[in-house]
């Protein structure tokens, strides 16, 4: 065995010269795993003892890509990629990649070099650079379709997919699929029938049949750009990606590659890639707790109680029967429970439906699915999550019932949106157990989970709600206890500014259209009108002092009865309301407000730098543990665009001196809803960074 450097050796078995890559975490593609792979190749190369040559990585996967955090360093240092590239598929012998765990962007555009590849069963490969705002760089737009095919490619290089190698054997990504856990033995028996056979040396640059197939259609394209229109909107790389593609097609290899590269230095130094990124490590960070040890023990998750079986129940309950976990489904009523047991088998039914799960899964999934009338069945389940009506007396009752029910040990958890979970927790005579769970809605869909930890919540409650978390494949953020925790919380004064915009002059589609146009898949209105104006209003109680009283007496409810804040058609399309915007004006007319004429830059700054400045108080309390953490509730669960990373992120580049002095200017003019927050009057005077100030 010679070691070829720090990360890679070379060893000689049966005449195959095994090339082993081993740079833990996933293998990314730093300087020296470059420089690593190009000597350790050339050496191959030149081994006379070799007569094809096996890259193989260590550890859990093989190379998952470009090393991300050199991006946007001070450039480039070592091999580069393109030099490793050149040095396999120039290579003398047969060059063969051998693929478990992901072969991703850079690793998988490595493996497209090599003239043959074999992966395991379990292995996936994928090109996801689109999902850090970029296009493959290093000649993977032009590769992938030659070998794949363009539509193929297309629907890889857009949404990043991770492909299986099933997939990829068929798509002839993968030349051979070897016994799972015996990949380095089956690649060299491989890699001898390669040798045997006398099996061309394949270049996938000089095979062009894929791409000529396409020529002279563009239609294939238009149609393709039609069809992610809307989930690909405001995003860039998509269609750069696209671009590439079509490069692939309309021009020769060399001419291809250099659009590629124009195009990826254009993403790579906008702002939205360096967003993507930004959020990429952002979702990883935020498992960190730095007062919660990773090796902090957990409590064994079996069985699972929900109280509550209406949307947000059942959503939960979803969750963990999706994952194989046994779940109680509590509810007072018979009428209740069963209405909630058929939403949660309609859902279901619905995803078997589209082809996302088979039959025999509704089944099993809903086995997993017991519905009961008494708490006191809560009994065995090693958590319990309370999610009913927001209301404290209800909840600190079922907290009673569950301090009295539940097996020691057991976690407590509830679903509450705002309520002090302290309070909640005062209920039980075991306050270390209890947490919150603040799942978003619909809970079967949505990512993002609030992890709230109350004042004795353990670590053993923590590290257990943050890994359940995860296993049913969820985002989760941990949050202290303050209304509305972290999400809810930045809602708020954004909500305030949307409502008092509109006694100013702006309508509720003008606010709509430009917080829709920065990102947000809806505006605020537009949402209130999906969630029913009527939610928590009362006619026996209303007396007409807010604009949404007054929307309501007049039976304007929202989307459910076709009149909101906008007018619905039979086809539930908005349109604004001549009618509503008589009421706001004579609603604002009754404040003696003078109305104006609102610039889109005055409400993007009035709904947004508000939460940026909620987000600095929320910091300082201690009520989230770093600015990231809050980019991520943002991003996942109220629809914040990734491409603009969150309001920490967007005030950050932005400028906090600028932010700053607007919130200042509009106290002055608005009141104290924009005074400043202490933390970023201090960050500014500070010229100093959110990880500067350990945020
Ligand atoms: N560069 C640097 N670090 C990386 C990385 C990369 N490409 N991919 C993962 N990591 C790091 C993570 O930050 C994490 O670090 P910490 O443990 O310190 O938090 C660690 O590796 C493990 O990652 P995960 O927690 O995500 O582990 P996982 O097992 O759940 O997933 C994975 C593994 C599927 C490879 C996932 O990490 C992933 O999707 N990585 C990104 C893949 C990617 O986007 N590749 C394309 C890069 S861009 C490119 O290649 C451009 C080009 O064309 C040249």
């Amino acid at each position: 065995m010679t070691a070829i450097s720090d990360v890679t050796d070379l060893r000689i078995e049966d005449g195959i010269a095994v090339l082993t890559l081993n740079s833990p975490p996933v293998n990314a593609l730093s300087a020296k795993v470059r420089t690593g792979l190009f000597d350790g190749i050339t050496a191959a190369d030149a081994n006379a003892d070799a007569k094809a040559i096996v890259l193989i990585c260590e550890g859990r996967t093989f190379i998952a890509g470009a090393d991300i955090t050199e991006f946007g360093g001070k450039g480039p240092s070592g091999a580069s990629i393109t030099d490793v590239q050149a040095a396999m598929q120039n290579a003398q012998k047969p060059v063969i990649a051998a693929i478990h765990g992901t072969a991703l962007g850079g690793g998988l555009e490595i493996a497209l070099c090599a003239h043959f590849r074999v992966a395991v069963p379990s292995a996936r490969c994928g090109l996801p650079e689109v999902n850090l705002g970029l296009l493959p760089g290093a000649g993977g737009t032009q590769r992938l379709p030659r070998i794949v095919g363009v539509e193929t490619a297309l629907s890889m290089m857009t949404s990043g997919r991770h492909v299986p190698a099933a997939e990829c054997l068929e798509l002839g990504l993968v030349d051979e699929l070897v016994e799972e856990g015996a990949l380095r033995s089956g690649a060299i028996i491989f890699a001898n029938k390669v040798l045997s056979e006398g099996r061309p040396l394949r270049k996938v640059d000089e095979s062009n049949e894929k791409v000529e197939a396409a020529r002279g259609k563009p239609e294939i394209f238009e149609k393709f750009r039609a069809g992610i229109a809307r989930k690909t909107r405001g995003y860039l790389a998509p269609e750069y990606n696209i671009r590439c593609i079509e490069a692939a097609v309309n021009e020769s290899f060399a001419d291809g590659l250099a659009t590629e590269g124009r195009l990826f230095l254009e993403l790579m130094t906008g702002e939205q890639s360096a967003a993507q990124r930004y959020s990429f490590f952002a979702e990883r960070e935020v498992w960190k707790i730095p007062d919660v040890a990773r090796d902090t023990p957990q409590i064994p998750i079996e069985r699972v109680g929900i109280v509550g079986a209406g949307t947000m129940g059942g959503g939960i309950a979803m969750n963990f029967a999706n994952v194989g976990i046994a779940v109680t489904l509590v509810e007072r009523e018979q009428e209740a429970l069963t209405r909630g047991l058929g939403v949660v088998r309609a859902n279901y039914e619905r995803s078997a439906k589209r082809g996302r799960i088979t039959e025999a899964e509704v089944e099993a999934r809903m086995a997993r699915l017991t519905g009961s009338l008494s708490i006191e069945d809560l009994a065995d389940c090693d958590l319990a999550i309370e999610a009913v009506f927001e209301n404290m007396k209800v909840k600190k009752e079922i907290f009673a019932d569950f301090d009295r029910v539940m097996k020691p040990g057991s976690i407590l958890a509830t679903n509450t949106s705002a309520l002090d979970i302290d309070e909640i927790a005062s209920a039980t005579k075991r306050p270390e157990s209890v947490i919150g769970m603040h799942f978003f809605s619909p809970a079967n869909v949505m990512r993002l989970v609030e992890v709230v930890r109350a004042d004795h919540t353990s670590n053993e409650v923590i590290a257990t709600s943050m890994a359940l978390s995860k296993k049913i494949g969820k985002i989760a953020a941990l949050v202290g206890v303050c209304h509305g925790f972290v999400g809810n919380r930045i809602l708020g004064p954004r909500q305030a500014q949307a409502n008092e915009l509109l006694l100013e002059g702006a309508m509720p589609w003008d606010v709509d259209r430009v917080l829709f146009d920065f990102g947000f898949p809806m505006g605020p209105f537009a949402m209130s009108d999906l969630a029913g104006l009527d939610i928590g209003w009362s006619k026996e109680t209303s007396k007409g002092e807010t604009l949404r009283d007054v929307l309501c007496e007049m039976d304007r409810r929202g989307q459910k009865n076709g009149r909101g804040f906008y007018d619905y058609g039979a086809d539930r399309s908005a349109s604004p309301s001549r009618e509503v915007e008589a009421i706001i004006r004579d609603f604002a007319a009754r404040g003696g407000k003078e109305l104006r004429t609102i610039s889109d830059e005055e409400i993007l700054e009035r709904c947004v730098f508000p939460m940026i400045n909620e987000g600095f108080k929320i910091l300082a309390e201690g009520k989230a543990i770093r600015a990231s953490d809050i980019d991520v509730i943002w991003t996942n669960g109220y629809g914040w665009p990734v491409y603009r990373g969150g309001p920490m992120f967007y005030g950050e580049r932005a400028g906090l001196d600028v932010v700053l002095n607007r919130l200042r200017e509009l106290q002055k003019t608005h009141g104290d809803a924009f005074a400043p927050a202490p933390l970023l009057e201090k960050m500014v005077a500070e010229g100093k960074t959110y990880r500067e100030l350990g945020y």
